[in-house]
C-alpha cells in the first residue's frame, strides 16, 4: 500500500492553490474513521464513528488547513506567520512555520491554554505571547498587526485554511463510500464546520456522494451563535472553543441551516460526560473534541432526534494529550507503594 502524501498531495485537484506552490507538509490527513458501535446503539444510531482528528501531526484538526494557508504563504513570499489562538492553531502554526523555516508569532489568552498547546507552540519554536485577555481580543490584534507589519495571518479569515480543512468531508465521504447522515462537531471560531460543507458540498456537486446535515456544538458559556449574540466573557473547560466573537459565525448558521442541521449548546458536565464516553472506547480526546458527541447525545436524549437507520461521524478534532490536566486535576494521584511484592498483594487485597 501507498504511503498517504499528504492533504495536498492527496486532493491537490480539488484544493484552491496556486499549482506551483511547493507544499509545506508533515503528511497530515489520512486520520482513521474509527467504528463506535457502542456508542452507535446508546444512539440508537445505525452505526458511529469517530474521525480521530487528534491523529494528525500536531494533534489536531488544524493542521490540515495549515498547510495549504502556509504553503500559500510562502509563495507569496511571507517570512513570517501569526495567529491568535486558543492554543491548537498555535501549535499548528509553530509546526508548519518551523517545517518552512519561517518565524511564527501566537497571540494566546493568558492562562487559559492546555498544557500540551502551549508546550506544543514553544518546541517548534514560535514566539508565544499571552495577551491579558481572551482568543476574541487576541485575533482583533493580529488582524491589525497582520496590516502593519509583513506578517502573513493564518487563522481561519485566511481562506487557505479551510480549503485545506474541507478535505476532511473528502476522506470521510470516501472512507464511507457515502456521505453520512449526521456530522457532529464542535463549532468556535466556526472555520471548521464552514470548511466541512465546503468539502460535503463540492463532492455532492460533483456528484460523489449526498449531503450529510450538520450538528454544530457550542459550549453552553461559550455559545454565542446559540445565543444570536457575542458572549464578551466566555467560559468553558473546552478551552479550545472559549470564543464569544466567532470569525465564521455567519457562515456556519448558514452551513448548518442549508444541510438542514443545527447549532445547539451544551453544558460542561456534558462534555466532560462524553470526553469519558470516548476515552471508555479507547479514544481520548480533548475536551472540546468530545462536544459533538455531547451535543447528538443531548439531541437524542431530548427526542428532537431520531437515529434509527442512520450513521453518525463525530468529529473530535484534538487529542487527549493536548490537556491532560483536565484528566489529572480531577482525580487522585495513583497510590504510591514501597517496591515489595508484599506492598503490591496488600494493596490488591491478595
Ligand atoms: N476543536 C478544537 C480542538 C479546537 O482547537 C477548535 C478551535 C475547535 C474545535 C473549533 O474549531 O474554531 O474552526 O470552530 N481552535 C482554535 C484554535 C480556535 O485557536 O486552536 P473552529
Amino acid at each position: 500500500m501507498e504511503s498517504w502524501p499528504g492533504v495536498i498531495e492527496r486532493y491537490g485537484a480539488l484544493i484552491d492553490l496556486p499549482p506551483e506552490a511547493p507544499p509545506i507538509t508533515l503528511l497530515e490527513g489520512g486520520t482513521p474513521l474509527v467504528p463506535a458501535p457502542r456508542l452507535a446503539a446508546e444512539l440508537g444510531a445505525d452505526a458511529l464513528y469517530v474521525k480521530f482528528e487528534g491523529l494528525n501531526p500536531s494533534g489536531s484538526f488544524k493542521d490540515r488547513g495549515m498547510t495549504v494557508a502556509v504553503s500559500e504563504a510562502l509563495h507569496r513570499g511571507a517570512r513570517a506567520i501569526v495567529c491568535a489562538s486558543t492554543g491548537n492553531t498555535a501549535a499548528s502554526a509553530a509546526a508548519y512555520a518551523a517545517r518552512a523555516g519561517v518565524s511564527c508569532l501566537v497571540l494566546v489568552p493568558q492562562g487559559k491554554v492546555a498544557a500540551g498547546k502551549l508546550a506544543g507552540a514553544i518546541a517548534y519554536g514560535a514566539q508565544v505571547v499571552q495577551v491579558e485577555g481572551s482568543f476574541d481580543d487576541a485575533l482583533r490584534l493580529v488582524r491589525e498587526v497582520s496590516q502593519r507589519a509583513p506578517l502573513a495571518l493564518v487563522n481561519s479569515i485566511n481562506p487557505y485554511r479551510l480549503e485545506g480543512q474541507k478535505t476532511a468531508a473528502f476522506e470521510i465521504c470516501d472512507a464511507l463510500g457515502r456521505a453520512p447522515d449526521w456530522l457532529a462537531l464542535p463549532v468556535g471560531n466556526a472555520g471548521n464546520i464552514t470548511a466541512y460543507w465546503m468539502g460535503f458540498r463540492l463532492y455532492h456537486d460533483q456528484r460523489r456522494t449526498g449531503l450529510p446535515r450538520l450538528l454544530g456544538v457550542q459550549a453552553a458559556g461559550a455559545a454565542p451563535l446559540v445565543l444570536g449574540h457575542a458572549v464578551d466573557h466566555p467560559e468553558t473547560v473546552a478551552t479550545a472553543i472559549r470564543i464569544g466573537r466567532p470569525a465564521r459565525g455567519e457562515q456556519a448558521l448558514e452551513a448548518a441551516e442549508e444541510s438542514d442541521g443545527c447549532i445547539i449548546s451544551v453544558p460542561d458536565e456534558a462534555i466532560l460526560a462524553a470526553q469519558r464516553d470516548l476515552a471508555g472506547e479507547g479514544l481520548w480526546v480533548e475536551p472540546a473534541s468530545a462536544a459533538g458527541l455531547a451535543g447528538m447525545r443531548a439531541q437524542v436524549q431530548a427526542g428532537r432526534l431520531s437515529l434509527r437507520g442512520k450513521s453518525v461521524v463525530c468529529v473530535c478534532t484534538g487529542h487527549g494529550l493536548k490537556d491532560p490536566d483536565i484528566i489529572t486535576s480531577s482525580f487522585p494521584a495513583p497510590r504510591l507503594i514501597p517496591p515489595t511484592m508484599a506492598a503490591l498483594r496488600d494493596l490488591l487485597g491478595l
